[in-house]
């Protein structure tokens, strides 16, 4: 296991602790930083164009025991019988332009106005949630990176043949209409700053993300079911808000991306199940080590160039319409324990019992402290947000 220690910095939460990471990264303000740099005897003036955030916390890395890397090459056949069916065939997916106006019909500038005018009756916030949603679908590249982390089942040529290698390329090829659905829809509806979100996009990606897996298929699979329910459940919700605000085909774009994350969520919570039963008491460890962690959302370091605390702002408002909540975080887990029936099992070692007790303890827990802060919560500030040309929203 090889640690590597980083700057610790720690930022207080003012909004909801559960809906954001654990400890979300105090920006470096210096994203243009000048070095100097000998090459041979002239010194050469560099300009760094980009520097990610600084690390808050300690990084583990292949925390997985190397032995257990067996268990996962034993499951290829188990993954290729009960993962891969999960996927659906090219030809049988929707694509984004299903959803769209088609450029190149007669109808097309007719569509796009009548897109528009439905756009016109849905808030500003609701652009909030909807860009910030888009935007973490967009900054895929690192979700497959991540998969691409996990000892044991990583690809590792970038067209191997193994299961698990199969379904992250397949899963990343599905989840790539997402951002582009999203992307499309909210160009065409003019309401928001293009260039803003390509920009936030562009930092993200450059961001990465740090949801604490290290390497470890355990945490990486537990990590991925409940971020896979977590999307669901908010693209369900950006779902239901547009039909509540009459335009029923935003309510369709959205509620078909919420189809897929639920059948990937089947996928990945399926490989946890198969966990349990292999190996009960190293499942349990790490489903209790992920969530003393806290469940970073995957857009956790998200950035425009200006504001510091864009995720926050962003989940304040995903929060205060009830797109992505507290309370969902709590009833995701209570989910999750429920699906991998972590309350009944026996056999577990000490460390094993005390991680059960923990898990199962955990979501009334949750329930309680946020009723707590609910109660000491004060009204949100407004916040102009770059997304929108700089206009106000409450958080
Ligand atoms: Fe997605
Ligand atoms: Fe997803």
């Amino acid at each position: 296991m090889a640690l590597k220690l980083n700057a610790f910095n720690f930022q207080s939460h003012k909004y909801s602790s559960f809906v954001l990471p654990p400890m979300v990264s105090l920006r470096s303000p210096k994203f243009f930083m000048a070095a100097s740099l000998r090459s041979g005897t002239k010194e050469v003036e560099t300009k760094k164009p980009f520097s990610p955030p600084r690390e808050v916390h300690v990084q583990v890395t292949h925390s997985m025991p190397p032995q257990k890397i067996e268990i996962f090459k034993s499951m290829e056949d188990w993954a290729d019988q009960n993962l891969l069916v999960h996927l659906k065939p090219v030809e049988k997916c929707w694509q984004p332009q299903d959803f769209l106006p088609d450029p190149a019909s007669d109808g097309f500038h007719e569509q796009v106005k009548e897109l528009r005018e439905r756009a016109k009756e849905i808030p500003d916030d609701y652009f909030v949630v909807l860009v910030g949603d888009m935007i973490t679908e967009e900054a895929l590249p690192t979700y497959q990176t991540m998969l691409n982390t996990l000892d044991g089942v990583r690809d590792e040529t970038g067209a191997s043949p193994t299961s698990w290698a199969i379904w992250t390329r397949a899963w990343t090829a599905e989840e790539n209409r997402h951002g582009d659905l999203l992307n499309k829809y909210l160009y065409l509806s003019g309401r928001v700053d293009m260039r803003a979100i390509e920009k936030t996009i562009q930092y993200l990606i450059g961001s990465g993300m740090d949801p604490r897996t290290e390497n470890n298929p355990y945490l990486g699979f537990i990590y991925t079911s409940f971020q896979e329910r977590a999307t669901f459940v908010s693209h369900g919700n950006t779902a239901r808000l547009a039909k509540e605000h009459g335009d029923i085909k935003l309510a369709q774009i959205c509620g078909i991306i919420a189809a897929d994350e639920k059948r990937h969520e089947t996928a990945y919570t399926k490989i946890v199940e198969k966990l349990f039963e292999i190996d009960p008491d190293g499942t349990v460890l790490a489903f209790a080590d992920m969530m003393r962690k806290k469940i970073s959302m995957p857009a956790h370091l998200m950035y425009d160039g200006r504001d510091d605390n864009l995720f926050d702002h962003f989940s304040a408002v995903a929060q205060r319409l009830g797109v992505y909540t507290a309370k969902d975080y709590a009833d995701i887990l209570e989910f999750l324990v429920g699906r991998w029936k972590v309350a009944d099992l026996t056999g577990l070692s000490g460390e094993g019992r005390k991680a059960q007790e923990y898990v199962c303890g955990l979501p009334p827990r949750i329930r309680r402290l946020e009723k707590r802060a609910q109660g000491r919560a004060k009204q949100g500030p407004i916040m102009p947000f770059s997304w929108i040309y700089d206009r106000e929203v409450k958080l």
